[in-house]
């Protein structure tokens, strides 16, 4: 799939330095998954779909991103690359009428707020998954302590593995797009993808492992109501990286000749994949731990600790393992922190394009400067963690980015105009006039996707 003739032309940004792209589009699309795929898809989806009935949740979710959350990566990609800069910039070039302009820019700026909020909860959920990777390696060296300490929720243990964690962002970030992003997203995606094969088969063959499976398979429609659609929604959305520019400034630095709904497909077939898996692993492993005793749903039917559910649930799992625990618990958990990473890393890449190419401002003091930020809304979140932690990210996941996905497929679908956005297209694709997709997609953007995101949003 790689084409080594494409090598993106570097547009100069107003520091000087050469803004390279992604060196192929297989790059690209690994890349872009990497965005996609991370603890949304294992730590999140997981979570969803334990707490919202199981199967009938991923019937919605999976109907979901592909009515809405697919059209809305190839508008946001579009206008991404059509722009050819950051996503505020992006969204400034839209309209040709100026009046639109403070509307696209004001949009920009709260995508741009919103992904640093993001990446302040996501920072301190992948500080949990590092941690989780680093306490076996204190276990082998006999530092029981330290190990302990590094899976014992706690606001310390929360803020310095967060701090950790958003500086191994900033380092890959400093890299740049071909030596950081690609290169890390290009390597370590198919071994996420074996390791979960080889989990699920073995959860398969642990007791009560079927009954899961037929809770993840098997839907209950008397359970899918708008509360279950809305989350959906919002699960889908920022399981795909869409409202908040990170698909935008990825589609800056495609080249011209990808083919963008293709590439988009692939992006998002890369993404439901791995959750389906994930999920395949992980509910039928609730279900082993139910099983082994451990409690998970209240009497009344709640999930209990949702938010560290996962970390009881694995452990549970990969010390049911014997001595064969302690490299798999390694494994598992570093593929995560690095898929966490693939993501952290496009979120700071939104903020880090904005600084550098509106303000001048030089990338490593860009990116410094963000953390910085991002580590301050860390420490008020580990102290006030039961308000804000779940607030910022019912605010983020579950209001911004369907409303400002819905604005951005408003502003491809009107402000763009028919002819900029079909010369877009036919770059990477030549006969695009003709295809079913041109047939639908213009006015389905345009009509359909802002129609049933708001009635998802009203019925609730
Ligand atoms: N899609 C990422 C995940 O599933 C999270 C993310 C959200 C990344 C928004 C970028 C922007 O983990």
């Amino acid at each position: 799939m790689s084409d080594p003739t494409i090598t993106t032309p570097s547009p100069v940004d107003v520091t000087g330095e050469a803004r390279t792209g992604f060196s192929s589009r297989l790059g690209f699309v690994l890349a872009a998954a990497g965005s996609a795929v991370g603890l949304g898809n294992i730590w999140s989806y997981p979570t969803q779909v334990a707490e919202n009935g199981g199967a009938a949740f991923v019937l919605v979710y999976f109907i979901l991103t592909l009515m809405l959350a697919y059209p809305a990566l190839v508008a946001e990609l579009m206008i991404g690359r059509y722009g050819q800069s950051n996503p505020v910039s992006a969204l400034e070039k839209l309209p040709t009428n100026r009046l639109w302009q403070p509307v696209t820019r004001l949009s920009g700026f709260i995508a741009v707020l919103m992904i640093c909020l993001i990446f302040s909860f996501y920072s301190i959920v992948g500080g949990w998954i590092a941690g989780f990777a680093l306490a076996p390696l204190f276990s082998l060296a006999g530092l029981n302590d330290a190990a302990q300490w590094l899976e014992t929720f706690s606001p310390a243990r929360n803020l310095i593995l967060a701090a950790l964690f958003v500086v191994m962002t900033l380092s890959v970030v400093n890299g740049g797009i071909k030596n950081g992003i690609e290169r890390w997203s290009a390597r370590l995606m198919p071994l996420l993808l074996l390791l979960l094969l080889v989990l699920i088969a073995m959860v398969m063959t642990q007791k009560g492992a079927l009954t899961g499976l037929r809770h993840y398979l098997v839907p209950d429609f008397s359970l899918i109501n708008t509360t279950l659609a809305l989350n959906a929604l919002g699960q889908a959305f920022f399981s795909m990286s869409l409202g908040v520019g990170a698909m935008m400034v990825y589609g800056s630095y495609l080249n011209k000749s990808c083919n963008l709904p293709v590439v988009a497909f692939q992006v998002c077939l890369v993404d439901t994949g791995i959750a389906f898996l994930a999920g395949l692993l992980i509910i039928p492993a609730l279900f082993v731990a139910v099983d082994l005793g451990i409690t998970i749903y209240t009497p009344e039917g709640q999930l209990i600790n949702s938010d560290t559910l996962v970390f009881q649930v694995l452990p549970a799992l990969f010390n049911g393992l014997g001595t064969l625990g302690i490299p798999v618990a390694l494994a598992f958990f570093s593929l995560m922190t690095i898929a966490a990473l693939t993501s952290s890393i496009s979120m700071l890449e939104v903020p880090v394009s904005c600084l550098t190419e509106r303000a001048g401002m030089p990338r490593k003091k860009a990116g410094l400067l963000i953390c910085a930020g991002v580590c301050l809304v860390v420490a008020l979140i580990t102290v006030w963690f039961d308000p804000l932690f779940n607030g910022v990210i019912i605010l983020t996941t579950h209001y911004a980015q369907p409303l400002d996905g819905l604005l951005f497929c408003l502003f491809a679908g009107w402000l763009m105009g028919r002819n900029r956005k079909l010369n877009e297209l036919r770059q990477g694709w030549p006969e695009a006039e003709n295809s079913l997709f041109w047939a639908i997609w213009p006015w389905y953007i345009r009509l359909v996707c802002p129609a049933l995101i708001l009635m998802i949003f009203f019925m609730q």
